[in-house]
């Protein structure tokens, strides 16, 4: 089965119901009764993603309704305006490429090392299995836990919370409110002791940023929501994708071209595939007029999809300013963080001997994000 043919049966078996509905829309922009207005078109999503005043985060229908019972009111995701701004600005810092590339490289170095000479002696990985365990330790250093303590058991709750909702559906159940509140204070607890602590751990670093401690245990909580899941169901796509495709030894050979194969690789697996907004005020967007509280459905990746299959030496995802993190205000705050993993992960795969190769794989089901349930890789 051929790369893009895996992609396809990864969107299916996430939304058997909504995917194919999105993908019948051949229209820039169409309203599809009980789901909302969709747009397909690249530079109409990034018109609205920059229009502030005409659509919110923050509405009925947007996914703010997942994140504010959760995390609370103040968690960047579901803010907007000065005071949203504000708390970016104050956040930037965390985020310096210089700081991340540190955090990541000491981070999972020694889970890396070993990904490495696991390979090199032949042995089966699931990569699934495996960036689940990064994602822990991950999750481990942004709320200041010791590298042990988040378990695979806390790290399957805090994926359970995403997959609670779908399209049709973007919010939780009180049961599942509560569910979810019981994990976020297990990692506030731990967020708050750090953060009264000195600047080695992340809550720290965000005290001496001047962060209080609700704004900076809201910020973990939202890092380990919203970043968890994507890294974990984005990186075995995107090495599927390069052994599906023979770029993996490609890459070996000339790593100049690693940059433009991730970058083709976020552009065609899309690991956010759709982003939600809510109308504020009447208008329009392209030929469809929009009514205050409805809800928009950003779907990017058929946007970045209409540019053709993955080709790392065109590049066309170039020209689409990482549209696969957001556009303006909202834009992915840990997306260097998320490069820097996957720079760090490829260059671990790249490091083990040449002739690596798919020897079993099975799609997640009905999962928020489209992904592997594994994929063991081997020589
Ligand atoms: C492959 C990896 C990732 C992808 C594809 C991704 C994608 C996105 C997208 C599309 C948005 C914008 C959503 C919107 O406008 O509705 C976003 C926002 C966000 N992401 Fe990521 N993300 C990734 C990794 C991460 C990581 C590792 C972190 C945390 C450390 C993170 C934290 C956030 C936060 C906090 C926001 C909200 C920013 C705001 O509202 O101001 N993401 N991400």
């Amino acid at each position: 089965m051929s790369a893009a043919a895996w992609e396809e049966r990864l969107y299916r078996a996430a939304h058997p119901i909504a995917y194919p509905l999105l993908t019948a829309v051949r229209s820039p922009v169409r309203r599809i009764p009980g789901l909302g207005i969709v747009v397909t078109d690249a530079a109409l999503l990034r018109s609205v993603l920059l229009d502030g005043r005409g659509f919110t985060k923050n509405g009925p229908g947007a996914s703010s309704e997942l994140w504010t019972p959760v995390l609370g009111p103040t968690v960047l995701v579901n803010m907007d305006g000065a005071d949203h701004a504000a708390l970016r600005r104050q956040l930037a810092p965390l985020f310096t490429p210089a700081w991340v590339d540190d955090l990541a490289a000491r981070t999972l170095a020694d889970a890396l090392a070993a990904l490495t000479g696991r390979l090199r002696d032949g042995e089966p990985v699931d990569l699934v299995t495996e960036v689940r365990h990064y994602a822990s330790i991950m999750i481990a250093q942004l709320v200041g836990l010791g590298d042990d303590v988040v378990g695979d058991e806390l790290f399957r709750r805090i994926s359970a919370i995403s997959a609670y909702v779908n399209l049709a559906r973007p919010r939780l159940t009180a049961r599942q409110i509560l569910a979810a509140r019981r994990v976020i204070a297990e990692l506030d607890t731990a967020a708050s002791a750090a953060w009264a602590g000195d600047a080695s751990t992340v809550p720290g670093r965000m005290r001496e940023l001047g962060l209080g401690e609700r704004d900076a245990l809201g910020a973990a909580g939202a890092f380990v929501l919203t970043g968890t899941e994507t890294l974990v169901a984005f990186i075995p796509r995107l090495v599927a994708l390069l052994l599906d495709t023979g770029w993996l030894d490609r890459l070996r050979d000339d790593r100049t071209r690693v940059e433009a194969a991730i970058a083709e690789g976020m552009r065609v697996t899309t690991p956010t595939p759709v982003m939600l907004r809510s109308v504020l005020r009447d208008g329009r967007i392209g030929g469809v007029g929009v009514r205050r509280g409805e809800r928009v459905i950003l779907a990017t990746f058929a946007a970045n999809r209409a540019l053709g299959p993955f080709d790392p030496i065109a590049n066309p995802a170039a020209g689409l300013k990482q549209l696969w993190f957001g556009a303006g205000p909202h834009f992915c705050i840990g997306a260097p963080l998320a490069m820097a993993q996957v720079r760090l992960v490829l260059g671990a795969l790249l490091d083990a001997p040449a002739g690596l190769r798919v020897a079993a794989r099975g799609a997640a089901r009905r999962t928020l994000l489209p992904g592997y349930r594994s994929l063991v890789i081997t020589r």
